[in-house]
């Protein structure tokens, strides 16, 4: 694997490459980034990955200097997953002033997650363009996990008519149903063992829907009793439309239900489609 940490570098490296399917992450990869990187490999011809904890989609209170770093251990699992090449490349390298040009995304980004972390989409679109331009993939993957950003990132490249065909990957789960997370890490063991809960309400929500069941806000509502009764502090949890995230328009059955909520330190997001 081929490790470039300057853009010019890079570039060159990318030269008659092929198809290239570009797969960014922040690092600290676990087995839910590594089926990314599968899930790639049938995309095209070159698998670029991008590992950057980018300071811009963190609040001032959040965890950017205490998220995980684990360069070595990363790139020992990205070479196995057949990645060709890595772009690693430092704060000064992607950030060589202040960025002052950004992505403004709508509306969207004030809600769920973006209502308790304002800010947020407006970093990640800003970093995704920029990687974009940089890398010039023609398909980009993102996993499902972080549903919300799929969106906005699946808008915006529509919207600015950005050449990248994006493609959503499956949530892996630990066998107890917790999605893989790089803040998992963050857990003891109690709240290990506690976690698998986010999953089970979520599952629940899906199949009173499946049943039938129309009154979301009741649901929604439900859920959350059943996690802050067992030590959670519960953000959102929320049925809505897959291809907006809006609230559902009756008679629309591809919908999504997606939750945040705290279990100790850790914030913990998780969806799933219905
Ligand atoms: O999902 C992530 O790891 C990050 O938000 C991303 C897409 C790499 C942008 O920094």
């Amino acid at each position: 694997m081929q490790i470039h940490s300057s853009i010019p570098d890079l570039r060159a490296a990318l030269r008659n490459c092929g198809r290239i399917v570009f797969v960014p992450t922040m690092g600290n990869l676990h087995a839910g980034h590594i089926a990314l990187m599968t899930q790639a490999q049938a995309l095209g011809d070159t698998v670029v990955a991008s590992l950057f904890v980018n300071r811009l989609q963190f609040g001032p209170n959040e965890d950017f200097d205490k998220y995980p770093r684990t360069f070595a251990e990363d790139c020992e699992k990205l070479e196995a997953a057949g990645v060709a090449v890595l772009f690693a490349p430092g704060e000064n390298e992607l950030y060589p002033e202040v960025q002052q040009y950004q992505v403004d995304p709508p509306d969207i980004q004030n809600q769920l997650e973006g209502e308790f972390r304002p800010g947020h989409f407006r970093g990640v679109a800003t970093v995704v363009l920029k990687l974009f331009n940089i890398v010039q993939p023609q398909v980009a993957v993102f996993g499902k996990k972080d549903y919300q950003q799929l969106m906005v990132l699946r808008n915006m490249t529509r919207q600015l008519a950005l050449p990248i065909e994006i493609v959503g990957g499956d949530t892996v789960r630990a066998d107890d149903g917790l999605a893989l997370s790089s803040r998992n890490g963050y857990l003891t063991a109690t709240e290990r063992a506690e976690a698998p809960r986010l999953y089970r309400v979520l599952s629940d929500i899906r199949s009173a829907v499946r049943g039938g069941e129309q009154d979301f806000a009741k649901l929604e509502q439900t859920a959350v009793v059943q996690l802050d009764t067992h030590g959670w502090q519960t953000d959102y949890v929320a049925v809505r439309q897959q291809s907006d995230l809006q609230v559902p328009q009756a008679g629309n059955n591809s919908l999504v239900v997606l939750a945040a909520s705290r279990l100790g330190i850790p914030r913990l997001i998780d969806n799933i489609e219905i």
